[in-house]
Protein backbone atom coordinates (compact mmCIF):
# COMPACT_ATOMS: atom_id res chain seq x y z
CA UNK A 1 0.00 0.00 0.00
CA UNK A 2 1.61 3.48 -0.97
CA UNK A 3 0.61 6.57 1.76
CA UNK A 4 1.76 10.30 2.18
CA UNK A 5 4.45 11.33 4.40
CA UNK A 6 5.43 14.73 4.43
CA UNK A 7 8.68 13.78 2.04
CA UNK A 8 7.55 12.12 -0.93
CA UNK A 9 4.86 8.94 -1.02
CA UNK A 10 5.94 5.59 0.08
CA UNK A 11 4.67 1.97 -0.55
CA UNK A 12 4.86 0.37 2.37
CA UNK A 13 4.66 -2.68 3.63
CA UNK A 14 5.53 -5.30 7.22
CA UNK A 15 8.97 -4.16 7.88
CA UNK A 16 9.10 -7.40 9.82
CA UNK A 17 7.65 -9.38 7.22
CA UNK A 18 10.33 -10.41 4.78
CA UNK A 19 7.66 -11.65 2.14
CA UNK A 20 6.47 -8.38 2.01
CA UNK A 21 9.25 -6.71 2.31
CA UNK A 22 10.14 -9.03 -1.11
CA UNK A 23 7.10 -7.72 -2.57
CA UNK A 24 8.34 -4.22 -2.30
CA UNK A 25 11.17 -4.84 -4.02
CA UNK A 26 9.46 -6.43 -6.81
CA UNK A 27 7.07 -3.63 -7.14
CA UNK A 28 9.53 -1.26 -7.50
CA UNK A 29 12.51 -3.02 -9.73
CA UNK A 30 14.38 -1.88 -6.76
CA UNK A 31 17.42 -3.86 -6.95
CA UNK A 32 18.13 -6.39 -3.62
CA UNK A 33 21.67 -4.40 -2.93
CA UNK A 34 19.77 -1.04 -1.74
CA UNK A 35 18.23 -1.09 1.89
CA UNK A 36 15.21 0.18 2.88
CA UNK A 37 14.13 2.91 5.67
CA UNK A 38 11.68 1.26 8.33
CA UNK A 39 8.91 3.73 9.48
CA UNK A 40 8.10 4.39 13.46
CA UNK A 41 5.88 6.17 15.44
CA UNK A 42 7.92 7.25 18.33
CA UNK A 43 11.14 7.07 20.01
CA UNK A 44 10.18 4.71 21.31
CA UNK A 45 9.13 2.51 18.13
CA UNK A 46 12.77 3.54 17.34
CA UNK A 47 14.50 2.22 20.19
CA UNK A 48 13.27 -1.61 19.72
CA UNK A 49 15.27 -1.97 16.24
CA UNK A 50 18.48 -0.89 17.33
CA UNK A 51 21.86 -2.77 18.73
CA UNK A 52 22.14 0.39 20.57
CA UNK A 53 20.59 3.56 20.81
CA UNK A 54 23.42 6.41 20.93
CA UNK A 55 22.70 10.03 23.16
CA UNK A 56 22.83 11.98 19.58
CA UNK A 57 20.30 9.93 18.08
CA UNK A 58 17.66 10.66 20.82
CA UNK A 59 18.53 14.40 20.83
CA UNK A 60 18.56 14.12 17.28
CA UNK A 61 15.16 12.59 17.68
CA UNK A 62 13.97 14.88 19.88
CA UNK A 63 14.30 17.89 17.85
CA UNK A 64 13.45 16.77 14.62
CA UNK A 65 11.09 13.92 14.92
CA UNK A 66 8.51 13.14 13.39
CA UNK A 67 10.48 14.87 10.38
CA UNK A 68 12.10 14.65 7.74
CA UNK A 69 15.44 12.76 9.63
CA UNK A 70 16.73 9.56 8.62
CA UNK A 71 19.15 7.92 11.07
CA UNK A 72 21.20 5.27 10.33
CA UNK A 73 22.13 2.97 13.34
CA UNK A 74 23.49 -0.71 14.15
CA UNK A 75 20.60 -2.39 13.46
CA UNK A 76 18.55 -5.08 16.24
CA UNK A 77 19.27 -8.62 15.36
CA UNK A 78 15.78 -9.54 14.52
CA UNK A 79 15.64 -6.62 11.93
CA UNK A 80 14.83 -8.87 8.59
CA UNK A 81 18.22 -8.89 6.54
CA UNK A 82 15.94 -7.61 3.55
CA UNK A 83 15.48 -4.67 5.21
CA UNK A 84 19.00 -4.20 5.83
CA UNK A 85 20.36 -5.15 2.18
CA UNK A 86 22.85 -7.70 4.34
CA UNK A 87 24.23 -4.28 6.30
CA UNK A 88 24.63 -4.25 9.85
CA UNK A 89 22.52 -1.38 10.08
CA UNK A 90 19.07 -0.26 9.62
CA UNK A 91 17.64 3.60 8.11
CA UNK A 92 14.99 4.39 10.72
CA UNK A 93 12.65 7.51 10.23
CA UNK A 94 9.46 9.24 12.13
CA UNK A 95 7.41 10.74 9.41
CA UNK A 96 5.79 13.82 10.30
CA UNK A 97 1.94 13.09 8.25
CA UNK A 98 -1.15 12.06 10.36
CA UNK A 99 -1.69 9.23 7.87
CA UNK A 100 1.54 7.95 7.79
CA UNK A 101 1.43 7.92 11.78
CA UNK A 102 -2.08 6.22 11.50
CA UNK A 103 -0.68 3.58 9.61
CA UNK A 104 2.37 2.64 11.17
CA UNK A 105 0.07 2.72 15.30
CA UNK A 106 -2.91 0.93 13.36
CA UNK A 107 -0.62 -1.58 12.28
CA UNK A 108 1.16 -1.55 15.24
CA UNK A 109 5.10 -2.63 12.89
CA UNK A 110 7.00 -0.46 11.72
CA UNK A 111 6.52 0.49 7.77
CA UNK A 112 9.44 -0.37 5.49
CA UNK A 113 8.96 2.01 2.64
CA UNK A 114 11.29 3.54 -0.14
CA UNK A 115 9.82 6.08 -2.23
CA UNK A 116 6.40 5.01 -3.96
CA UNK A 117 8.00 4.92 -7.50
CA UNK A 118 9.71 2.65 -10.11
CA UNK A 119 13.65 2.08 -9.33
CA UNK A 120 15.06 5.32 -10.77
CA UNK A 121 12.23 6.97 -11.26
CA UNK A 122 11.04 10.56 -9.97
CA UNK A 123 9.47 10.36 -6.74
CA UNK A 124 5.67 10.34 -6.36
CA UNK A 125 4.93 14.32 -4.49
CA UNK A 126 1.18 13.34 -5.04
CA UNK A 127 -1.32 10.30 -5.30
CA UNK A 128 -1.22 10.57 -8.91
CA UNK A 129 1.84 10.34 -9.19
CA UNK A 130 2.54 7.01 -7.96
CA UNK A 131 -0.54 5.62 -9.87
CA UNK A 132 1.26 6.44 -13.03
CA UNK A 133 4.76 5.40 -11.78
CA UNK A 134 3.58 2.10 -10.23
CA UNK A 135 0.19 1.08 -11.75
CA UNK A 136 -0.94 -2.29 -11.29
CA UNK A 137 1.75 -2.93 -8.48
CA UNK A 138 -0.02 -0.64 -5.79
CA UNK A 139 -3.37 -2.54 -4.89
CA UNK A 140 -4.38 0.81 -2.91
CA UNK A 141 -2.72 4.04 -2.67
CA UNK A 142 -4.05 6.65 0.19
CA UNK A 143 -4.09 10.22 -1.46
CA UNK A 144 -3.30 12.91 1.34
CA UNK A 145 -2.99 15.30 -1.30
CA UNK A 146 0.54 17.31 -2.56
CA UNK A 147 3.54 16.37 0.22
CA UNK A 148 4.63 19.24 1.64
CA UNK A 149 8.51 18.72 1.26
CA UNK A 150 8.51 17.79 -2.12
CA UNK A 151 12.02 15.91 -1.54
CA UNK A 152 13.31 12.89 0.33
CA UNK A 153 14.45 12.80 3.72
CA UNK A 154 17.58 13.87 5.03
CA UNK A 155 19.48 10.69 5.95
CA UNK A 156 22.50 11.01 8.45
CA UNK A 157 24.91 7.36 9.37
CA UNK A 158 25.39 7.58 13.12
CA UNK A 159 27.12 4.40 12.75
CA UNK A 160 30.39 5.60 12.07
CA UNK A 161 32.52 8.31 12.82
CA UNK A 162 32.94 11.61 12.16
CA UNK A 163 28.56 10.91 11.35
CA UNK A 164 27.56 11.58 7.76
CA UNK A 165 24.95 12.75 5.91
CA UNK A 166 24.58 10.26 3.03
CA UNK A 167 21.84 11.99 1.41
CA UNK A 168 20.74 15.51 1.46
CA UNK A 169 17.33 16.56 2.26
CA UNK A 170 14.96 19.17 3.90
CA UNK A 171 16.90 19.26 6.89
CA UNK A 172 20.39 21.36 6.15
CA UNK A 173 23.88 19.36 7.65
CA UNK A 174 24.22 22.71 10.26
CA UNK A 175 20.45 22.32 11.89
CA UNK A 176 21.82 18.73 12.75
CA UNK A 177 25.77 20.02 13.19
CA UNK A 178 23.97 22.57 15.94
CA UNK A 179 22.86 19.34 17.99
CA UNK A 180 25.66 16.32 17.58
CA UNK A 181 29.05 18.81 16.57
CA UNK A 182 30.49 18.03 12.97
CA UNK A 183 29.49 16.10 10.17
CA UNK A 184 30.61 15.18 7.23
CA UNK A 185 28.09 15.42 4.03
CA UNK A 186 29.10 12.19 1.14
CA UNK A 187 29.05 13.46 -1.91
CA UNK A 188 30.63 10.08 -3.62
CA UNK A 189 27.74 8.96 -5.61
CA UNK A 190 28.76 6.09 -7.79
CA UNK A 191 27.57 4.41 -11.11
CA UNK A 192 24.76 1.96 -11.01
CA UNK A 193 25.59 -1.29 -10.68
CA UNK A 194 28.83 -1.23 -9.07
CA UNK A 195 29.42 -1.95 -5.73
CA UNK A 196 28.31 0.81 -3.80
CA UNK A 197 29.72 2.54 -0.89
CA UNK A 198 26.66 3.63 0.27
CA UNK A 199 23.92 1.67 -1.28
CA UNK A 200 21.23 3.19 -3.38
CA UNK A 201 23.24 6.80 -4.03
CA UNK A 202 23.02 5.93 -7.64
CA UNK A 203 24.51 8.70 -9.78
CA UNK A 204 21.25 8.37 -11.98
CA UNK A 205 18.43 8.48 -10.02
CA UNK A 206 15.26 10.81 -10.11
CA UNK A 207 15.62 11.01 -13.37
CA UNK A 208 12.91 12.42 -15.59
CA UNK A 209 12.09 10.44 -19.28
CA UNK A 210 13.17 14.00 -20.88
CA UNK A 211 17.22 15.08 -21.16
CA UNK A 212 17.60 17.33 -18.40
CA UNK A 213 20.62 19.95 -19.11
CA UNK A 214 21.40 22.39 -15.85
CA UNK A 215 22.97 25.79 -17.24
CA UNK A 216 23.83 28.86 -16.48
CA UNK A 217 21.18 31.22 -16.52
CA UNK A 218 22.96 33.30 -19.53
CA UNK A 219 23.56 30.15 -21.43
CA UNK A 220 19.85 28.92 -20.98
CA UNK A 221 18.10 31.01 -24.38
CA UNK A 222 21.20 30.06 -26.70
CA UNK A 223 21.07 26.69 -25.98
CA UNK A 224 17.08 26.49 -26.04
CA UNK A 225 17.63 27.48 -30.10
CA UNK A 226 19.43 24.31 -30.89
CA UNK A 227 17.19 21.47 -30.73
CA UNK A 228 14.06 21.02 -32.79
CA UNK A 229 12.30 19.01 -30.49
CA UNK A 230 10.49 19.85 -27.58
CA UNK A 231 12.17 22.13 -25.21
CA UNK A 232 11.10 23.51 -22.30
CA UNK A 233 13.15 26.27 -19.95
CA UNK A 234 12.84 25.85 -16.22
CA UNK A 235 14.01 29.04 -14.14
CA UNK A 236 14.53 29.63 -10.20
CA UNK A 237 12.55 32.55 -9.14
CA UNK A 238 12.19 35.40 -12.04
CA UNK A 239 11.34 34.47 -15.48
CA UNK A 240 13.73 35.00 -18.28
CA UNK A 241 13.13 38.15 -20.31
CA UNK A 242 11.48 37.75 -24.05
CA UNK A 243 9.88 34.79 -24.92
CA UNK A 244 12.23 33.86 -27.91
CA UNK A 245 13.11 30.46 -26.05
CA UNK A 246 10.02 29.07 -26.48
CA UNK A 247 8.38 27.38 -23.34
CA UNK A 248 9.12 28.45 -19.99
CA UNK A 249 8.10 26.94 -16.38
CA UNK A 250 8.93 28.73 -13.26
CA UNK A 251 10.37 27.11 -9.80
CA UNK A 252 10.02 29.30 -6.90
CA UNK A 253 12.82 31.46 -6.27
CA UNK A 254 13.08 29.95 -2.61
CA UNK A 255 14.58 26.35 -1.61
CA UNK A 256 12.12 25.13 0.21
CA UNK A 257 9.21 26.38 -2.20
CA UNK A 258 11.36 25.13 -5.19
CA UNK A 259 11.53 21.45 -3.32
CA UNK A 260 8.33 21.33 -2.95
CA UNK A 261 7.45 22.34 -6.29
CA UNK A 262 10.21 20.04 -8.13
CA UNK A 263 8.97 16.53 -8.72
CA UNK A 264 5.36 17.74 -9.58
CA UNK A 265 7.16 19.31 -12.30
CA UNK A 266 9.49 16.77 -13.55
CA UNK A 267 6.06 14.23 -13.43
CA UNK A 268 4.21 16.90 -15.94
CA UNK A 269 6.80 17.88 -18.19
CA UNK A 270 7.36 13.68 -18.72
CA UNK A 271 3.77 13.52 -19.11
CA UNK A 272 3.69 16.19 -21.62
CA UNK A 273 6.29 14.30 -23.34
CA UNK A 274 9.07 16.86 -23.36
CA UNK A 275 12.51 15.92 -25.14
CA UNK A 276 14.89 18.34 -23.50
CA UNK A 277 14.37 20.56 -19.97
CA UNK A 278 17.00 22.65 -19.74
CA UNK A 279 17.06 24.16 -16.44
CA UNK A 280 19.34 27.04 -14.37
CA UNK A 281 21.12 25.57 -12.46
CA UNK A 282 20.16 26.22 -8.73
CA UNK A 283 21.46 28.47 -6.30
CA UNK A 284 24.71 27.88 -4.02
CA UNK A 285 24.28 27.94 -0.44
CA UNK A 286 23.22 25.13 2.18
CA UNK A 287 19.42 25.81 1.33
CA UNK A 288 19.48 24.27 -2.04
CA UNK A 289 22.00 21.54 -1.39
CA UNK A 290 19.29 18.62 -1.42
CA UNK A 291 17.80 20.43 -4.93
CA UNK A 292 21.42 20.46 -6.63
CA UNK A 293 21.56 17.17 -5.41
CA UNK A 294 18.71 15.59 -7.41
CA UNK A 295 19.12 17.91 -10.51
CA UNK A 296 22.37 16.30 -10.76
CA UNK A 297 21.37 12.66 -10.46
CA UNK A 298 18.40 13.97 -12.43
CA UNK A 299 20.93 14.97 -15.14
CA UNK A 300 23.08 12.35 -15.07
CA UNK A 301 23.83 10.19 -17.74
CA UNK A 302 22.38 6.67 -18.16
O1 LIG B 1 11.69 10.75 2.66
C1 LIG B 1 12.01 9.56 2.58
O2 LIG B 1 13.03 9.12 3.13
C2 LIG B 1 11.09 8.62 1.78
C3 LIG B 1 9.76 8.52 2.52
C4 LIG B 1 8.82 7.52 1.88
O3 LIG B 1 10.01 8.21 3.86
N1 LIG B 1 11.69 7.33 1.60
C5 LIG B 1 12.73 7.14 0.75
O4 LIG B 1 13.10 5.81 0.64
O5 LIG B 1 13.25 8.04 0.13
P1 LIG B 1 14.05 5.29 -0.55
O6 LIG B 1 14.10 3.81 -0.36
O7 LIG B 1 13.55 5.80 -1.83
O8 LIG B 1 15.44 5.88 -0.18
C6 LIG B 1 16.07 5.43 1.00
C7 LIG B 1 17.54 5.57 0.90
C8 LIG B 1 18.15 4.68 -0.16
O9 LIG B 1 19.08 5.43 -0.90
C9 LIG B 1 18.85 3.62 0.67
O10 LIG B 1 20.00 3.14 0.04
C10 LIG B 1 19.19 4.36 1.94
O11 LIG B 1 18.08 5.19 2.15
N2 LIG B 1 19.33 3.44 3.06
C11 LIG B 1 18.39 2.64 3.59
N3 LIG B 1 18.90 1.88 4.57
C12 LIG B 1 20.20 2.20 4.68
C13 LIG B 1 21.27 1.75 5.50
N4 LIG B 1 21.10 0.79 6.42
N5 LIG B 1 22.48 2.31 5.30
C14 LIG B 1 22.67 3.27 4.37
N6 LIG B 1 21.70 3.74 3.56
C15 LIG B 1 20.48 3.21 3.71
MG1 LIG C 1 13.57 6.44 -3.78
Amino acid sequence: MAFPTETVYGLGADGLNPEAVARIYTAKGRPSNNPLILHVADIDGARALVASWPPEAQVLAERFWPGPLTMVLAAAPHIPEIVRAGNPTVALRCPAHPVALALIRATGRPLAAPSANRSQGISPSRAEHVVKSLGSRVDLVLDGGPTKAGVESTILDLSRRPFRVLRPGPLAPSLLEALVGPIEVWSGAVADGTVQAAPGMASRHYAPKAHLELLPRPSLLARSQEGGNRVVLVTFGTPLPGSGGGEQRLLPGNAEGAMAALYALLHDLDAAGVDRILMEIPPDGEAWMALRDRLRRAAAKA
